[in-house]
């Protein structure tokens, strides 16, 4: 599997600062309240799990299920719900918390969907923002990482759903692409 990675573009060491620096900040703004800390499935896991643990405050989590992109590399520009909330969001305080915001389609679709549902407040917090890929608008309010506009794979986001198990975030070398 590592074979297949033409670089390394954040390595863990990069990830593992990152959620220091994001669950430092997300301590400190969210000392008063216990928010509910939505993961996006299933890229968001291993970024959820890891950045939970440098967050010293109450909180309670949930995982909500949207696809957007059918295996490959190109967004559907359709949204489906895959797997809903167990938990009523009302006059909760939400943190979604996302593997990538890309064309910002998904992001737009869940803020949409915690409105409806009366959620108190919501905040993104998001490992990679690739901001040359909005086709709506939509904006994180914690970053991990800008990257630039290529396809990356590892650290729970997939390539035909694999490579989630990496523990860096890379590019696929194009051969991987052009064999299929
Ligand atoms: P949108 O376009 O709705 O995208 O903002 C959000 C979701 O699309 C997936 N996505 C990617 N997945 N490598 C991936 O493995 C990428 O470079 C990439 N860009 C977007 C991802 O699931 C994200 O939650
Ligand atoms: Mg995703």
């Amino acid at each position: 599997m590592n074979n297949d990675i033409l670089k390394v573009l954040y390595s863990e060491e990069d990830i593992a600062a990152a959620c220091k620096r994001l669950g430092t900040q997300l301590t400190e703004d969210y000392k008063d309240k216990t928010p509910l800390i939505i993961c996006v499935l299933k890229g968001a896991i291993l970024f959820m799990t890891d950045v939970i643990r440098d967050m010293d405050i109450y909180a309670t989590i949930d995982f909500i299920d949207v696809s957007s992109y059918n295996g490959g590399t190109a967004s559907s520009g359709t949204i489906r719900l895959l797997k809903d909330l167990d938990t009523d969001v009302a006059g909760r305080d939400i943190l979604l918390v996302e593997d990538i915001i890309d064309t910002g389609r998904t992001l737009k679709y869940l803020e949409d969907l915690l409105k409806d549902r009366h959620a108190n407040s919501i905040k993104v917090c998001t490992l990679m923002d690739k901001p040359s890929g909005r086709v709506v608008e939509a904006k994180a309010d914690y970053v991990g990482f800008n990257v630039p506009s290529e396809f990356v794979v590892g650290y729970g986001l997939d390539y035909e759903e694999k490579y989630r198990n990496l523990p860096y975030v890379g590019v696929l070398k194009p051969s991987v692409y052009s064999d299929k």
